[in-house]
Parts: C-alpha cells; structure tokens; sequence
C-alpha cells in the first residue's frame, strides 16, 4: 500500500500545500468555555445563530450562561432554515447587519453554522448574493478580507461546518445548490462537545455520520495536491488542495473510527463512547476535507438534495421534503467511488479496509466493488436508504439530476477521475438501484 502514501512530483505541479484549520477546543463540557473564548477574541456583543428546535435545547441553554459569565452580550436569531436558501442566508444577514455585532456564536448542525458564515459575510462585506456564490451559478468573486470572530458549536458530529470556510445553500430562483468557499468564512475558533450529541435521534446520527465517512474517503482520493498547477501566491492556493500529507491524516483516522463506532453510536444513544469517537472522526474529517476537498458523491449530493420532491425522512422535523445532507451524499457514492476507482485504486482499497473489508489478494480492478460494499453493508447495518429509488428518484430523473451535478466545477475537477456528461448519467443510473454485499 505504499504507493497509496507517496506524493510524487509532478512538472508544473503544486509542490507546496497549506495546513489550514479553525483552532479546535475539544471534549466533554467545552460548551462551558465559550464565553472566555469569545471574550479572548475580542467581543463583547455577539449574535447567537441557532434554530427553533435546537434553541430549546440543553447545549443552548449552556452556551448562553457561558456567555453571560463572560459578560458577553448576546442576541439570538433562531430562523435558520433546515435546508438553507439564499432568501435565509440574506434574512439573516439582514439581522447581523442590524445588531453591528463585533462576534458570532452558532449552535447547532451544518445549516446553522453555515447561516452563521453568511450572515458574517453579508454584514461585513455587503454585495448582491451571487457576487460571493461559487462559479458558475455566481460570480465567484474573492471575500475582500476579514470577518469578526465566529465561534462555531457544533450539535451534531457529521458536518465539520465548524472546521471549514463553506457554506451551502440552495438559490431558489436557479433551483440549484451550491455555496460560498473562502478561507475568511472558517470560524476562528471550533468548540467541539461531544456533550451536545446526547439528544440526537439515530437517523440524525446515522445521516451526519455517512457525511463524515463520505468527507474522509472523498479527502483520501481526491485527485492529489501535486496534480494541480503550481499557485503564483500563497492567496491563489485554492482551500480544497486536493489530497495531501496533512487531510490524509485525518481521513484514515477518521475512516477507522467511523468503521467502528458508527453503527454502534446509531442505535445506542447512552454509548458514550461510540458517539464521543464519532464526534472526533467529524473533527478529524471536518479538517480534512476544508483542505482537501470533496468531490463526486457531494456533488451529485447537490443534485440529489436540490429535486427532492416527496422524500420525508424519519427524524427530522415534519413539513416540506427533504433529503439530509448525509443521506444525499451516500446514497449515490457507492455508484461514484466504483467510477472514480479505476483511476486511483490503491486508496479506495485502502479506504475499504479502513471501514472493515477484508481486501487481502484484492486486485486494482476491484477496488471500487470492494468499497461500493463497505459502505453499503454500513449503510444498511445502520439503516439509511441505501439507493436514489429509496428517496424517490428512478430513471425519468436522470437527465435533471446530470444538470445539477454538471454545475459543481469545483468538486468535479477535485476528483481523480473527472466524468463526462454522459458518464455522469451512467452514474446516476447506476445509483438508482443498490447491489448487494459483494
Ligand atoms: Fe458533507
């Protein structure tokens, strides 16, 4: 498997890579420091992001006394959507630019702390909302600088929000998903309480832990930091480098603790230990992938969340459909790592043995089968829907869900095979239907 490791120099390619992370507090009752943390970055009068559900919730309540220890000032906003849009990322700005707030706090899953980023940006560095939206559904244009420190809480062990400087939203009027990426989005400070996943019912554990496994094995085979052409300046490096020394440490790492505890923390709410280790396989993989990048399955993710129509899913409050971002992503990636295997073999096999497959005298040309299953054997052993038909989508869908895959350049390029309109489509059709254990 060494070669797996090996990052060779390549003419004209990168040969230098950034370590980039928001500084991590970590561990069981972390939530209690978040007042002296904001004070020591400097703020006194805060916005507190959370929403409706989580705003009744213990970890809230924690941070909020935290504060008032620390003499911080805050004012809540509790509208984030589940599933943000441009209209609530602009509504909530509109509250940020109101309070002249000299800090942000956010508690609460993924759409929170990405509500919380855009709402920082908007406030400080007002523009039209495409103005800061990746290319090509926005302009792409730079963050100008700085924004006051966020302090980022997450509630559920999955997304990694906390460590990276995305936010994702869905453009109503385009009806497509995609998001803001720019270094001045990560929060300054990540307080990780594994305290704060107590509550979470299994689907929501399950759904955030296959966003985990998917942001570590994506981080592991992402097309290699040295395949990219070499920056001018350190400004130019893009955040998702592609897969280096760095995002691979945290990814195998995370592979293995996933691997192991990911079931286990689904159906027992009181393993602490299984839901503490699945929270630091977040963080680890939250770093990786703000680094390396993701690629395929999150950005057919972006589809296949984007044209839900009549998907409920357990655990999540009632009302419009919807597709967790967690089951969005897995539920095609069996069908994309067995595409993207063929060209980077040695890391999806070693990505398959990291989740428990047996891959002794496996050859290149079974690597993508072998991790397609690995994962599908998780997936079922937790119970999420383990194919596109489950969440309601067949043949009829495919051309649509090629259209919103196709806009994801900047995941499409970080993979190590780059598909085609048509292979995309092949994809698809491939994840309409689950194959069983190998
Ligand atoms: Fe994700």
């Amino acid at each position: 498997m060494s070669c797996a490791h090996a990052y060779l120099p390549v003419d004209g390619g990168e040969g230098v890579f950034t370590l980039g992370s928001a500084e991590v507090t970590f561990g069981r009752g972390a939530l209690r420091e978040v007042g002296a943390l904001v004070r020591a970055l400097g703020a006194r009068r805060v916005a507190l992001f959370t929403d409706r559900v989580v705003a009744d919730l213990e970890p809230v309540d924690r941070v909020r006394r935290s504060l008032a220890a620390a003499g911080v000032d805050a004012a809540v906003y509790a509208d984030v959507r589940v599933e943000p849009t441009d209209a609530s990322f602009l509504d909530a700005a509109r509250f940020a630019a109101a309070g002249r707030f000299d800090g942000y706090v956010s508690v609460g899953g993924g759409s929170v702390i990405d509500t919380c980023k855009a709402a920082a940006l908007y406030a400080r560095w007002p523009a039209d909302f495409l103005a800061y939206v990746n290319a090509p559904v926005g302009e792409g244009r730079a963050v100008p600088g700085p924004l006051p420190p966020h302090v980022a809480c997450p509630t559920t062990s999955g997304t990694g929000s906390e460590l990276t400087g995305i936010a994702v939203c869905d453009v109503l009027a385009l009806r497509a998903k995609t998001g803001i990426a720019s270094r001045w989005l990560r929060p300054a400070r990540a307080v990780v309480d594994p305290d704060a996943t107590r509550s979470l019912p299994a689907a929501v554990v399950a759904a955030s832990g296959f966003d985990v496994l998917c942001h570590a094995i994506e981080s592991y085979t992402a097309r290699p930091y040295t395949a990219r052409g070499a920056s001018a300046t350190p400004g130019a490096r893009p955040m998702s480098q592609g897969a280096n020394p760095w995002s691979d440490l945290g990814s195998v790492e995370a592979l293995r603790l996933g691997g192991k505890y990911l079931v286990r923390a689904v159906h027992d709410a009181a393993d602490d230990e299984a839901r503490e280790q699945m929270m630091w396989a977040a963080t680890l993989a939250g770093v990786a992938f703000g680094n390396a990048g993701v690629h395929l399955p999150h950005a057919m993710a972006y589809a296949v969340a984007g044209l839900v129509r009549d998907y409920h899913p357990e655990g999540y409050p009632a009302g419009e459909p919807m597709v967790p971002h967690g089951v969005s992503v897995v539920a095609g990636a069996p069908a994309a790592f067995r595409f993207t295997a063929a060209l980077a073999p040695e890391r999806h096999l070693a990505a398959a043995a990291l989740l428990g497959a047996d891959v002794r005298g496996a050859a290149a040309h079974d690597a993508g089968a072998l991790l397609a299953a690995a994962l599908g054997t998780l997936m079922r052993a937790a119970r999420v829907p383990v194919d596109l038909r489950a969440l309601g989508y067949g043949e009829a869908d495919v051309d649509a869900l090629v259209g919103g895959t196709i806009v994801q350049a900047r995941l499409l390029d970080n993979a190590p095979r780059r598909a085609t309109r048509d292979e995309l489509a092949a994809v698809f059709r491939d994840a309409l239907d689950a194959r069983g254990p190998a």
